[in-house]
Protein backbone atom coordinates (compact mmCIF):
# COMPACT_ATOMS: atom_id res chain seq x y z
CA UNK A 1 0.00 0.00 0.00
CA UNK A 2 1.37 3.44 -0.76
CA UNK A 3 -0.37 6.47 1.57
CA UNK A 4 -0.33 9.84 0.35
CA UNK A 5 -1.36 12.48 2.59
CA UNK A 6 -3.12 15.39 1.00
CA UNK A 7 -3.18 18.92 2.17
CA UNK A 8 -3.46 22.34 0.27
CA UNK A 9 -3.50 26.39 0.63
CA UNK A 10 -1.34 26.88 3.57
CA UNK A 11 -1.18 30.38 3.00
CA UNK A 12 1.62 31.38 5.14
CA UNK A 13 1.03 34.58 6.27
CA UNK A 14 -2.21 34.04 6.99
CA UNK A 15 -2.03 30.60 9.11
CA UNK A 16 -3.55 29.65 12.12
CA UNK A 17 -0.30 28.85 14.29
CA UNK A 18 -2.49 26.55 16.57
CA UNK A 19 -3.44 23.90 13.93
CA UNK A 20 0.90 23.66 12.88
CA UNK A 21 1.73 21.19 15.31
CA UNK A 22 -1.18 19.64 15.37
CA UNK A 23 -0.88 18.68 11.36
CA UNK A 24 2.68 17.65 12.07
CA UNK A 25 1.83 15.29 14.80
CA UNK A 26 -1.40 14.26 12.75
CA UNK A 27 1.34 13.35 9.81
CA UNK A 28 3.79 11.42 12.15
CA UNK A 29 1.05 9.00 13.38
CA UNK A 30 -0.63 8.50 10.13
CA UNK A 31 3.08 7.81 8.50
CA UNK A 32 2.20 8.89 5.01
CA UNK A 33 4.72 7.52 2.10
CA UNK A 34 4.47 11.22 0.78
CA UNK A 35 2.73 14.69 1.74
CA UNK A 36 1.42 16.14 -0.95
CA UNK A 37 0.55 19.95 -1.41
CA UNK A 38 -1.57 21.15 -4.03
CA UNK A 39 -0.50 24.84 -4.39
CA UNK A 40 -0.99 27.83 -2.30
CA UNK A 41 1.24 27.94 0.30
CA UNK A 42 1.95 31.42 0.76
CA UNK A 43 -0.61 34.85 1.35
CA UNK A 44 0.99 37.36 -1.20
CA UNK A 45 4.05 34.80 -2.64
CA UNK A 46 6.43 37.21 -0.23
CA UNK A 47 9.70 35.63 0.44
CA UNK A 48 9.67 35.43 3.94
CA UNK A 49 6.18 33.13 3.71
CA UNK A 50 7.66 31.17 0.92
CA UNK A 51 10.78 30.43 3.65
CA UNK A 52 8.30 30.28 6.50
CA UNK A 53 6.54 27.26 4.06
CA UNK A 54 9.64 25.94 2.74
CA UNK A 55 10.97 25.19 6.94
CA UNK A 56 7.79 24.05 7.75
CA UNK A 57 7.10 21.36 4.84
CA UNK A 58 11.08 20.19 5.88
CA UNK A 59 9.90 19.50 9.27
CA UNK A 60 7.60 16.36 7.42
CA UNK A 61 9.87 12.75 7.57
CA UNK A 62 8.42 11.83 4.25
CA UNK A 63 8.98 13.46 0.70
CA UNK A 64 7.08 16.42 -0.04
CA UNK A 65 5.50 17.16 -3.28
CA UNK A 66 4.84 20.58 -3.81
CA UNK A 67 2.96 22.47 -6.99
CA UNK A 68 2.26 26.47 -6.72
CA UNK A 69 -1.35 27.88 -6.62
CA UNK A 70 -2.44 31.62 -8.16
CA UNK A 71 -1.54 32.70 -4.76
CA UNK A 72 2.17 32.10 -5.47
CA UNK A 73 2.28 34.54 -8.03
CA UNK A 74 2.58 38.20 -6.69
CA UNK A 75 -0.65 40.47 -6.93
CA UNK A 76 0.46 43.72 -6.59
CA UNK A 77 4.03 43.61 -8.85
CA UNK A 78 2.28 43.77 -12.00
CA UNK A 79 5.75 43.76 -14.04
CA UNK A 80 7.19 40.96 -11.99
CA UNK A 81 3.75 39.21 -11.94
CA UNK A 82 3.82 39.20 -16.10
CA UNK A 83 7.60 38.70 -16.52
CA UNK A 84 8.60 36.29 -13.75
CA UNK A 85 5.45 35.10 -11.83
CA UNK A 86 7.46 32.36 -10.00
CA UNK A 87 10.73 34.03 -10.15
CA UNK A 88 10.17 34.13 -5.98
CA UNK A 89 8.99 30.74 -5.74
CA UNK A 90 12.05 29.23 -7.49
CA UNK A 91 14.12 31.04 -5.36
CA UNK A 92 12.76 30.82 -1.70
CA UNK A 93 10.65 27.56 -2.32
CA UNK A 94 11.04 24.92 -4.90
CA UNK A 95 12.90 25.44 -7.90
CA UNK A 96 11.45 22.89 -9.82
CA UNK A 97 7.35 23.82 -10.37
CA UNK A 98 5.98 20.96 -11.52
CA UNK A 99 7.75 18.08 -9.71
CA UNK A 100 7.52 14.15 -9.91
CA UNK A 101 7.65 11.71 -7.42
CA UNK A 102 7.77 7.83 -8.24
CA UNK A 103 6.06 5.74 -5.56
CA UNK A 104 5.66 1.83 -5.38
CA UNK A 105 1.99 1.92 -6.12
CA UNK A 106 1.82 5.60 -7.32
CA UNK A 107 3.19 8.12 -9.57
CA UNK A 108 2.85 11.44 -8.47
CA UNK A 109 2.60 13.95 -11.16
CA UNK A 110 2.59 18.17 -10.38
CA UNK A 111 1.06 20.30 -12.44
CA UNK A 112 1.28 24.20 -12.39
CA UNK A 113 -2.19 25.59 -13.20
CA UNK A 114 -1.65 29.12 -11.94
CA UNK A 115 -2.35 31.54 -14.65
CA UNK A 116 -0.62 35.16 -13.68
CA UNK A 117 -2.60 36.57 -16.89
CA UNK A 118 -5.56 36.33 -14.73
CA UNK A 119 -6.32 36.72 -11.44
CA UNK A 120 -7.42 33.29 -10.14
CA UNK A 121 -8.74 31.69 -12.85
CA UNK A 122 -7.01 28.29 -13.31
CA UNK A 123 -5.71 27.28 -17.00
CA UNK A 124 -3.81 23.98 -17.95
CA UNK A 125 -1.42 24.89 -20.60
CA UNK A 126 -0.83 22.71 -23.54
CA UNK A 127 2.93 22.41 -22.43
CA UNK A 128 1.63 21.52 -19.06
CA UNK A 129 -0.63 18.55 -20.33
CA UNK A 130 2.40 17.38 -22.12
CA UNK A 131 4.63 17.24 -19.67
CA UNK A 132 1.79 15.38 -17.25
CA UNK A 133 1.38 12.79 -20.25
CA UNK A 134 5.07 12.08 -20.39
CA UNK A 135 5.55 12.07 -16.57
CA UNK A 136 2.99 8.86 -16.54
CA UNK A 137 4.43 7.49 -19.77
CA UNK A 138 7.76 7.23 -17.60
CA UNK A 139 6.33 5.66 -14.65
CA UNK A 140 5.97 2.60 -13.78
CA UNK A 141 3.31 -0.35 -14.84
CA UNK A 142 1.16 -0.74 -12.41
CA UNK A 143 1.20 2.24 -10.86
CA UNK A 144 -1.90 4.62 -10.26
CA UNK A 145 -1.24 7.63 -11.82
CA UNK A 146 -2.27 10.90 -10.07
CA UNK A 147 -1.98 14.41 -10.72
CA UNK A 148 -1.65 17.21 -8.80
CA UNK A 149 -3.51 20.41 -9.55
CA UNK A 150 -4.25 23.80 -7.63
CA UNK A 151 -7.14 24.22 -9.65
CA UNK A 152 -9.57 21.26 -10.10
CA UNK A 153 -11.42 21.09 -13.84
CA UNK A 154 -14.88 19.90 -11.78
CA UNK A 155 -17.22 21.85 -9.35
CA UNK A 156 -16.53 22.25 -5.51
CA UNK A 157 -18.28 20.64 -2.56
CA UNK A 158 -20.86 23.02 -2.35
CA UNK A 159 -21.56 23.33 -6.33
CA UNK A 160 -19.19 25.75 -7.10
CA UNK A 161 -18.57 26.17 -10.78
CA UNK A 162 -14.92 24.89 -11.72
CA UNK A 163 -12.63 27.96 -11.97
CA UNK A 164 -10.04 26.76 -14.35
CA UNK A 165 -10.42 27.28 -18.43
CA UNK A 166 -12.60 25.47 -20.12
CA UNK A 167 -13.19 22.32 -17.53
CA UNK A 168 -14.07 19.98 -20.18
CA UNK A 169 -11.18 20.56 -22.20
CA UNK A 170 -9.27 20.28 -19.30
CA UNK A 171 -10.71 16.85 -18.33
CA UNK A 172 -9.93 15.53 -21.93
CA UNK A 173 -6.41 16.88 -21.42
CA UNK A 174 -6.32 14.75 -17.80
CA UNK A 175 -7.90 11.74 -19.74
CA UNK A 176 -5.49 11.72 -22.84
CA UNK A 177 -2.50 11.60 -19.97
CA UNK A 178 -3.74 8.93 -18.36
CA UNK A 179 -4.88 10.60 -14.89
CA UNK A 180 -6.46 8.12 -12.68
CA UNK A 181 -7.12 10.35 -9.62
CA UNK A 182 -6.44 13.79 -9.48
CA UNK A 183 -5.93 16.06 -6.71
CA UNK A 184 -6.57 19.55 -5.99
CA UNK A 185 -7.94 22.14 -3.68
CA UNK A 186 -8.21 26.04 -4.33
CA UNK A 187 -11.87 26.17 -3.33
CA UNK A 188 -10.85 25.95 0.98
CA UNK A 189 -14.09 23.77 1.20
CA UNK A 190 -13.61 20.58 2.64
CA UNK A 191 -14.85 17.32 0.92
CA UNK A 192 -16.68 14.65 3.35
CA UNK A 193 -17.05 12.70 0.19
CA UNK A 194 -16.33 12.56 -2.94
CA UNK A 195 -17.11 15.87 -5.14
CA UNK A 196 -17.13 14.60 -9.04
CA UNK A 197 -16.26 11.68 -11.20
CA UNK A 198 -15.52 12.12 -14.72
CA UNK A 199 -14.51 10.15 -17.32
CA UNK A 200 -13.01 7.45 -15.36
CA UNK A 201 -11.04 9.92 -13.22
CA UNK A 202 -11.57 10.13 -9.55
CA UNK A 203 -11.65 13.61 -8.47
CA UNK A 204 -10.18 14.35 -4.88
CA UNK A 205 -10.22 17.87 -3.18
CA UNK A 206 -9.30 19.24 0.31
CA UNK A 207 -9.86 22.41 1.81
CA UNK A 208 -7.17 24.79 3.67
CA UNK A 209 -5.18 22.66 6.35
CA UNK A 210 -4.05 25.00 8.00
CA UNK A 211 -4.45 29.07 7.09
CA UNK A 212 -7.34 31.13 8.78
CA UNK A 213 -9.08 31.65 5.04
CA UNK A 214 -11.81 29.65 6.04
CA UNK A 215 -15.50 28.62 3.97
CA UNK A 216 -16.77 26.80 6.30
CA UNK A 217 -15.15 26.77 9.54
CA UNK A 218 -13.26 23.80 9.31
CA UNK A 219 -9.62 22.84 8.08
CA UNK A 220 -8.91 19.63 6.51
CA UNK A 221 -7.23 17.28 5.04
CA UNK A 222 -7.15 13.88 3.04
CA UNK A 223 -5.40 10.70 2.86
CA UNK A 224 -5.28 8.18 0.11
CA UNK A 225 -4.07 4.80 0.51
CA UNK A 226 -3.12 3.23 -2.62
CA UNK A 227 -3.60 -0.38 -3.56
CA UNK A 228 -3.04 -3.15 -6.31
CA UNK A 229 -7.56 -3.21 -6.51
CA UNK A 230 -8.26 0.66 -5.40
CA UNK A 231 -8.38 3.14 -3.45
CA UNK A 232 -9.07 4.17 0.12
CA UNK A 233 -9.70 8.01 0.64
CA UNK A 234 -10.31 9.53 4.68
CA UNK A 235 -11.19 12.48 5.12
CA UNK A 236 -9.50 14.59 8.59
CA UNK A 237 -11.27 17.99 9.76
CA UNK A 238 -10.18 20.36 12.86
CA UNK A 239 -12.36 21.94 14.47
CA UNK A 240 -12.14 25.23 16.74
CA UNK A 241 -10.41 22.84 19.13
CA UNK A 242 -7.27 22.44 16.56
CA UNK A 243 -7.31 18.85 16.69
CA UNK A 244 -7.45 16.93 13.62
CA UNK A 245 -10.62 13.83 13.35
CA UNK A 246 -11.18 11.13 10.84
CA UNK A 247 -15.25 12.16 9.62
CA UNK A 248 -15.00 10.12 6.79
CA UNK A 249 -13.58 7.08 4.70
CA UNK A 250 -14.77 5.85 1.32
CA UNK A 251 -13.38 2.77 -0.33
CA UNK A 252 -13.09 2.64 -3.79
CA UNK A 253 -12.38 0.12 -6.68
CA UNK A 254 -10.90 0.35 -9.93
CA UNK A 255 -12.40 -1.67 -12.40
CA UNK A 256 -11.80 -1.95 -16.37
CA UNK A 257 -10.92 1.76 -16.22
CA UNK A 258 -13.69 3.11 -13.44
CA UNK A 259 -14.05 3.93 -10.18
CA UNK A 260 -16.69 1.86 -8.36
CA UNK A 261 -17.38 3.22 -4.46
CA UNK A 262 -17.61 -0.01 -2.61
CA UNK A 263 -18.38 1.17 1.04
CA UNK A 264 -18.38 4.44 2.66
CA UNK A 265 -18.25 5.67 6.17
CA UNK A 266 -18.99 9.03 7.93
CA UNK A 267 -19.00 10.27 12.17
CA UNK A 268 -22.64 11.17 12.27
CA UNK A 269 -22.86 15.09 12.77
CA UNK A 270 -19.80 16.04 10.93
CA UNK A 271 -19.30 14.44 7.89
CA UNK A 272 -21.58 13.01 5.14
CA UNK A 273 -21.19 10.82 2.15
CA UNK A 274 -23.45 11.16 -0.52
CA UNK A 275 -23.27 7.67 -2.35
CA UNK A 276 -24.26 4.66 -1.04
CA UNK A 277 -22.37 1.54 -1.34
CA UNK A 278 -22.17 -0.28 -4.34
CA UNK A 279 -23.11 3.07 -6.62
CA UNK A 280 -20.85 3.47 -9.66
CA UNK A 281 -19.17 6.63 -9.51
CA UNK A 282 -17.66 7.48 -12.98
CA UNK A 283 -20.19 10.36 -13.41
CA UNK A 284 -19.29 11.06 -17.24
CA UNK A 285 -19.36 14.97 -18.12
CA UNK A 286 -23.07 15.00 -19.41
CA UNK A 287 -25.10 17.94 -20.28
CA UNK A 288 -26.66 17.61 -16.46
CA UNK A 289 -23.57 17.54 -14.98
CA UNK A 290 -22.62 20.85 -16.85
CA UNK A 291 -25.86 22.59 -15.67
CA UNK A 292 -25.07 21.67 -11.86
CA UNK A 293 -21.57 22.45 -11.90
CA UNK A 294 -21.57 25.28 -14.20
CA UNK A 295 -19.16 23.52 -16.45
CA UNK A 296 -18.60 25.42 -19.81
CA UNK A 297 -20.72 24.27 -22.27
CA UNK A 298 -18.91 22.33 -24.76
CA UNK A 299 -18.27 18.93 -26.25
CA UNK A 300 -17.96 16.15 -23.35
CA UNK A 301 -14.75 15.01 -23.57
CA UNK A 302 -15.41 11.64 -23.80
CA UNK A 303 -18.76 9.50 -25.41
FE1 LIG B 1 -6.07 29.16 -1.49
FE1 LIG C 1 -6.08 29.25 -4.90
Amino acid sequence: MTRLLHISDLHFGAVDAGLCEPLLALTEALRPDAVIVSGDLTQRAQAAQFRAASHYLAQFAAPVLAIPGNHDAPLFNLAERLLTPFRRYRRHFRDVLEPKLDLPRAVVVGVNTANPMVWKEGRLSPGSAARLAEGFRAGPAGAARIAVLHHAPVPAADGTPADIHQPPGVIADLVAAGAEIVLSGHTHMPHFTVAATAAGILFLQVGTAISTRLKTGLNDVGVVDIDAAGATVQSWVADADKVFRQVTEQRFDRMDGRWLLAAAASVPGVGHVGLAAGDEVMEPVTDAVIQRGGLELGKPPLP
